[in-house]
């Protein structure tokens, strides 16, 4: 049986106005995996990272975290903290001051490493996300794009065992996009889970072990990306558009170009080597 990092059971969360943003949602995360969470705009993907860890807290159900049910106390927190890090949707709720170094230097200087070790990791976390060059600049001159890839170094030196990004890649350039994806598939381990909200399909179909779909409050489908796409009522519920690569494949296959018992191209790459393939029989 898999190992769960998260076993959410029955949560549901409601704001101060009343706006009930969850709903009775339960959700299995295993470890190891990469997940892509996907959903039309306030279906609740970032009131569920929140709850992950502990920025907010359910008003009903339980999550579980390693086996044990979560609680709020400052300890527990800390503890969580150290092994969920999270990336917020709008990098201006997460870097707080002073240079981009010092702002990614804060979370490893909280974990009680050596001096050594927090240099290295902090070094590293810039390095891979490309901000080196920017170290000495204070955060308030950043340019979104800019403050984003410090919001995701900063949370990388910590090196979490659950790395959650909401909306990685939503400010980036398409050049930085794909260096955080790139990022993202160097840093995956058997035993790290990523877990990041997009609305970028073509890249959550990709990459994604796992993809959720989100909407009201609720998931609406958990597994597999290619079934996820062949689902046109889930589709439009959740506001998705279909990846072009399924879409060309689904219609190759219609059309007897692609042979319906290979696997489903996930990249380009696999795309136009099938239809080589197909060209040469
Ligand atoms: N602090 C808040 N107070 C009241 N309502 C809130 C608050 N934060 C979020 N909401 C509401 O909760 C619902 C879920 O919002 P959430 O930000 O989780 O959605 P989302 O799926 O992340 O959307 P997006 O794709 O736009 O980022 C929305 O209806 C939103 O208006
Ligand atoms: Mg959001």
């Amino acid at each position: 049986m898999d190992e769960l990092f998260f076993d959410i059971q029955h949560l549901t969360h409601s704001y101060a106005d009343g706006t009930i943003a969850l709903k009775d949602l339960s959700l299995s995360i295993k470890k190891g995996k990469k997940i892509a969470l996907l959903g039309n705009n306030g279906a609740g993907k970032s009131t569920l990272f929140q709850h992950l860890n502990g920025i907010l807290q359910p008003n009903s159900g339980e999550i579980y975290f390693n086996g044990r049910q979560m609680t709020y106390g400052r300890k527990a927190l800390l503890q969580l903290r150290e092994q969920v890090g999270i990336v917020f949707q709008d990098p201006d709720s997460q870097l707080f001051s002073g240079t981009v170094k010092h702002d990614i230097s804060f979370g490893p200087m909280n974990l009680g490493w050596s001096k050594e070790k927090v240099i290295k990791q902090v070094e590293w976390a810039m390095k891979e996300t490309e901000v080196t060059p920017l170290q000495q600049k204070p955060i308030h001159f950043l340019s979104l794009g800019q403050k984003k890839r410090v919001a995701i170094a900063g949370v990388l030196a910590m090196n979490p065992d659950v790395f959650i990004l909401d909306e990685p890649s939503a400010g980036l350039d398409a050049y930085y996009s794909k260096q955080i994806m790139v990022l993202l598939n160097t840093i995956h381990k058997p035993h790290k889970t990523i877990i990041l909200s997009t609305h970028d399909v073509h890249f959550a179909y990709e990459w994604a072990d796992e993809i959720i779909v989100m909407s009201d409050g609720k998931i609406l489908f958990h597994g597999d990306p290619i079934s996820v796409f062949k689902q046109p009522n889930l589709l439009a519920q959740a506001h998705l558009e279909k990846p072009w690569v399924f879409e060309t494949a689904e219609q190759l296959q219609l059309m007897g170009m692609l042979a319906t018992d290979t696997p489903f191209p996930r990249n380009k790459e696999q795309l136009y080597s099938h239809l080589k393939q197909g060209i040469n029989i």
